[in-house]
């Protein structure tokens, strides 16, 4: 099937590549749709309820990134709060699935989600046009996982939305594992079968201090060469080559081929240097770096009257704005002006 290329408009003419001051191509928009969530995990919220939350009308959205995406990006992840709870959800991927990228390509279009909804919106969500899946899961026992997520029955939910989502179309799901010291250090060796088994793709990311509650500290990292060592307990590992220059995880398989485990270590190796994302929150603010202090409110202009051509030029300059990078660990570290559940992963 040959794509008709677009017709050239305004928007087109503009040049396709968003570029920031140290020259990273920003080529991914991570775009949240809700600050809702039906989990606390313990790594992002505190346990409290009844907070505001912001959204934006789906058709915002949609005109938002089709102006992002004329500019250069390729790449758009749907994520929240939890994204599932928006209504409109495969409204908004059925158009997103008709953009163009500015060489004619579909669009890369995935979705983070706790997979707590996932089972009864899959197959939708495949339908409307959804390329990639990404399911936070961090514990593959039932008792561990609801300590973390705070929701009684979440596990079943999820395992249940995990198969659904396979037997929709939508394999290889990503399984996101953040490794908190204490509560769930001891599942790699158990994440290493599940991999295996259900023929997901497992990624252990580093707890990064983002939370609501103050949790983090250096020791309740559980730093890379840790997890390496117990995946090695179980069959030794080889190492994969990247899928692309922008990667964060770095891949493996194991001796015998079957499996594969991502590791993604923002605080014990940044790779700040190859970052190629953007994002804009629910109430349509946007965030150069997850540890930026502060938002740039593209929606206030939006609301004030711009044109597309007004919104370009915003979105240029912002991401001229971009941080070097992010300074976990370091002396004077501030923590970020938001948390996960408002920035959106
Ligand atoms: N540290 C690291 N990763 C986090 N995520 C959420 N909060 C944190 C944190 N504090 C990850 C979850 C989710 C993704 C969107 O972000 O794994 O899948």
């Amino acid at each position: 099937m040959t794509t008709l290329p677009n017709t050239m408009d305004a928007a087109e003419k503009r040049s396709a590549a968003l570029t920031d001051s140290y020259g990273r191509a920003i080529t991914d928009l991570r775009v949240s749709v809700t600050d809702r969530c039906n989990y606390k995990c313990v790594y992002c919220r505190t346990g409290n309820e009844g907070a505001q939350y912001a959204e934006l009308p789906i058709a915002d959205y949609l005109r938002i990134v089709r102006i992002f995406v004329s500019l250069g990006i390729e790449k758009v992840r749907l994520t929240g709060g939890e994204p599932l709870l928006r209504k409109g959800l495969a409204d908004l991927i059925r158009e997103l699935a008709q953009l163009r990228t500015s060489t004619g390509e579909k669009l890369d279009l995935a979705l983070t989600t706790n997979g707590h909804l996932l089972e009864a919106q899959a197959a939708q969500l495949k339908d409307a046009g959804l390329t990639r899946i990404t399911v936070s899961m961090d514990a593959v026992d039932a008792a561990t996982f609801e300590r973390i997520t705070r929701v009684p029955g979440s596990f079943e939910r999820v395992l249940g939305g995990i198969r659904a989502a396979q037997s929709a179309g939508l394999a290889p799901v990503k399984i996101n594992c953040v490794l908190l010291r204490g509560f769930n250090d001891n599942q790699i060796p158990l994440f290493a079968r599940f991999a295996r088994e259900e023929g997901v793709i497992v990624r252990f990311i580093e707890f990064m201090p983002l939370e609501e509650d103050r949790l983090w500290t250096p020791e309740s990292v559980v730093p890379i060469r840790e997890v390496i060592t117990q995946l090695e307990a179980v069959r030794p590992v080889v190492r994969l080559q990247p899928n692309s220059h922008s990667e964060t995880a770095v891949r493996y398989t194991f001796d015998d081929g079957v499996g594969e485990i991502g590791i993604i270590a923002p605080v014990s190796q940044a790779f700040c240097g190859q970052c190629s994302r953007i994002r804009l929150t629910s109430d349509g603010k946007i965030r150069t770096c997850l540890f930026s202090q502060f938002d740039h409110d593209l929606y206030a202009v939006m609301q004030r009257g711009a044109t597309d051509d007004d919104l370009a030029c915003f979105i240029t300059r912002t991401v001229e704005k971009k941080e070097a990078r992010h300074h976990i660990g370091e002396p004077g570290f501030l923590k970020p002006s938001r948390s996960m559940v408002h920035i959106g992963g």
